[in-house]
């Protein structure tokens, strides 16, 4: 039988089941371990301090990190999209067959059970951002983090958030440095060794929201995201603000 969740004790048997992608806080004292920690580095992130009255759209939800984090700056609707089958994923070739899919197998369970002990109203649905179009409806706002660099095709999704986005986007991704190369937009190409397909340096980003189609692009300062457990992961991150 579910647990109501009322008490700490509860809530913690709960988590602790999973392996957790987001650090969140959950009440009663209770914090996921997450794999990445992004409340030291929020204010990295250009989101509009108070989202009142303002539908928003979180694509990749993950745990629900930033879904939550929108509702509680005031959202009158968010919705989250990701995807359930970790076969649907755009898995390199040589990652399919034996690379670890648990953190991909729970998210939906955790994302419940967050959005559970937060008392949240965010609708969760299982659409792929390839997918997103106008017949879901329009969003004020739209946020995408981390998403890009694990897709074979990083383009088509933002203009497919461009699509539903009638004011502003904040597009958060993994990015490089070519040293000598700032301003020039330049992509590096895995899809053999990691999860990653296409980095490209903050010009890179950026060339692609506006190649994407939105109108103004500006972008923060890049900083380093860490990754909880140290280890060989690329902990830049790249944020643009958009306006259509
Ligand atoms: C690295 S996590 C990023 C989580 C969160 N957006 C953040 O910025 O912290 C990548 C997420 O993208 C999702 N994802 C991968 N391909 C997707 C697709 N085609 N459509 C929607 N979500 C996708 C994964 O399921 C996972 O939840």
């Amino acid at each position: 039988m579910a647990s109501s969740l009322d008490e700490p004790a509860e809530l913690r048997a709960e988590v602790e089941r999973y392996p957790w992608y987001h650090t969140l806080e959950l009440g009663g004292g209770v914090v996921t371990e997450g794999m990445f920690d992004h409340r030291p580095v929020l204010d990295r992130y250009p989101l509009p301090v108070d989202l009142g009255g303002k539908r928003c759209l979180d694509v990749a939800t993950m745990d629900g990190y930033w879904a939550f984090e929108m509702e509680r700056r005031g959202a009158a609707s968010v919705t989250a999209i990701d995807l359930e089958d970790p076969e649907d994923l755009d898995w390199p070739a040589s990652l399919r067959k034996d690379h670890d899919k648990s953190l991909d197998e729970t998210k939906a369970d955790r994302f419940a059970l967050a959005k559970r002990a937060l008392g949240s109203n965010v609708e969760r649905l299982v659409l792929s951002a390839y997918d997103l179009s106008p017949a879901l409806g329009s969003f004020d706002f739209v946020f995408c983090g981390d998403l890009l660099l694990h897709l074979k095709d990083p383009i088509t999704p933002v203009e497919r958030i461009r699509s539903v986005c009638t004011e502003s986007a904040v597009i958060a991704n993994v990015i490089t440095r070519f040293r000598l190369y700032e301003k020039r937009p330049i992509a590096e190409l895995d899809g053999i060794d990691n999860f990653e397909w296409w980095v490209t340096n903050l010009a890179g980003l950026v060339r692609i929201v506006r190649a994407a189609g939105f109108a103004r692009v500006e972008a923060a300062e890049p900083f380093e995201l860490p990754f909880r457990t140290g280890g060989d992961w690329r902990g830049l991150r790249g944020v643009v603000h958009a306006s259509v």
